[in-house]
């Protein structure tokens, strides 16, 4: 095996439930190692859609049987609105019909959509049965395997019922990527800038540099970003696991992002896309609160927008977007807390009422053509 191809190990230091993040090339096909190293047993269920499992379902399900473990293969169908608890039940529902044990495990093959409805069927079978994330997407690579939030939707809004349930191992196989639609991927890498913005200005100011080599999928920087951003992930989720101060930092882009995905009806942007949107007029409110220069603004526009990925938003009335932003977690009677960037690679958590966010929308466009 070459250098390049040695697995990179991160630790999510989180005491007795402490986990490693491995990423490499063909990382998958070493399941069945990494199951007999978590000391399980017996059933192995793999939770993918259709789209996934034409890629990859035989070749993880042929390295778990090797291991020496029975595999089932529990399909759900792919996209956003399968991340319901109709889903999660009917994996529970497989789980129960096959005698699925305490020593029992589900792994987690798909985007992040997969990891987060896989992880919260984990967390309540017997009351918390272990699972493995192997995510293959970007989105979930950089983000949403690592931290333990997991979680289906609810017709009201996105993500509004699940569980903090950290995954015993994350298995981060780069070459994933090939298969992976460009859309798909460049809505990753809006992710991926957030990481710099919020706590790297070096790793930044390399995106700027190695852009293209990103977007044309060249190994040594896919690796390289997908282990600067689990690490930056993993050191805020041991300081703060339950988002009592510092894990808010990660949601940069976010409160925008998201009220932007409601009011289309999460049919208009991929979420990337609408965080991509959200850091760009996050940016801009920050400046407009002279918190940060025009720089940091442009800085920021230029580097999306030559990864290929949206910055206006759509026209909205203030009212609904407003309306759309108060739906967020992250209000608090009113107010809404908001994540603002005062340079590259540093960020300040700030209380928001509806007047300062009407006075800065009204004049927005006008500020930045
Ligand atoms: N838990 C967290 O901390 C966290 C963080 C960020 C996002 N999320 C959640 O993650 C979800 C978004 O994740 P996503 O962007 O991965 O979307 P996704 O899971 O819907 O995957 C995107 C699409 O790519 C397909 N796909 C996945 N891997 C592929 C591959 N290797 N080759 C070809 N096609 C592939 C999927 O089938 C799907 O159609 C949202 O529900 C969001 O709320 C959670
Ligand atoms: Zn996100």
């Amino acid at each position: 095996m070459s250098q390049r191809h040695t697995p990179h190990t991160i630790t999510v230091g989180l005491g007795r439930r402490r986990y490693d993040v491995v990423i490499g090339r063909g990382g998958m096909q070493q399941i069945g190692r990494h199951l007999q190293s978590l000391d399980c047993s017996g059933h192995v269920g793999i939770v993918t859609n259709r789209t996934v499992q034409r890629f990859y379902g035989a070749s993880v399900s042929k390295a778990i049987v090797q291991a020496g473990f029975t595999c089932h293969m529990i399909c759900i169908p792919d996209g956003e609105s399968a991340k319901t608890l109709r889903w999660v039940s009917y994996v529970l529902d497989a789980l129960v019909k096959h005698r699925f044990e305490r020593q029992s495990v589900l792994v987690a093959l798909g985007g992040g959509v997969i990891g987060d409805l896989t992880g919260f069927a984990a967390s309540m079978y017997l009351r918390g049965i272990p699972f493995i994330q192997v995510p293959t997407t970007l989105v979930a690579q950089v983000d949403s395997s690592v931290g333990g939030k997991t979680g289906v939707n609810h017709p009201r809004g996105k993500n509004l019922i699940g569980a903090y349930y950290q995954p015993a191992r994350v298995l981060s196989d780069t070459r994933a990527f090939h298969t992976l639609p460009g859309r798909e991927w460049r809505a990753g890498v809006a992710e991926v800038i957030k990481y710099g913005v919020i706590a790297d200005s070096r790793f930044f100011a390399w995106l700027e540099k190695r852009l293209d080599h990103l977007l044309a999928m060249r190994e040594e920087d896919v690796q390289k970003v997908v282990k600067r951003c689990c690490e930056i992930k993993a050191r805020v989720v041991a300081r703060d696991e339950r988002e009592a101060g510092l894990r808010r930092i990660l949601n940069y882009g976010h409160t925008i992002g998201h009220a932007l995905e409601s009011l289309g009806r999460y049919r208009t942007h991929l979420h990337g896309e609408a965080v991509a949107i959200g850091m760009v007029y996050e940016a801009m409110l920050a400046c407009h609160l002279a918190l940060c220069s025009r720089g940091v603004v442009n800085r920021q526009r230029a580097l999306i927008e030559r990864a290929g990925l949206p910055v206006r938003m759509p026209s909205h009335s203030f009212s609904k977007l407003w309306e759309a932003l108060c739906h967020d977690k992250k209000v608090v009677r009113g107010t809404v807390y908001c994540v603002l960037p005062t340079a590259i690679g540093s960020v300040k958590v700030m209380p928001l009422n509806r007047q300062v966010v009407q006075r800065w929308y009204a004049r927005c466009h006008e500020a930045w053509p």
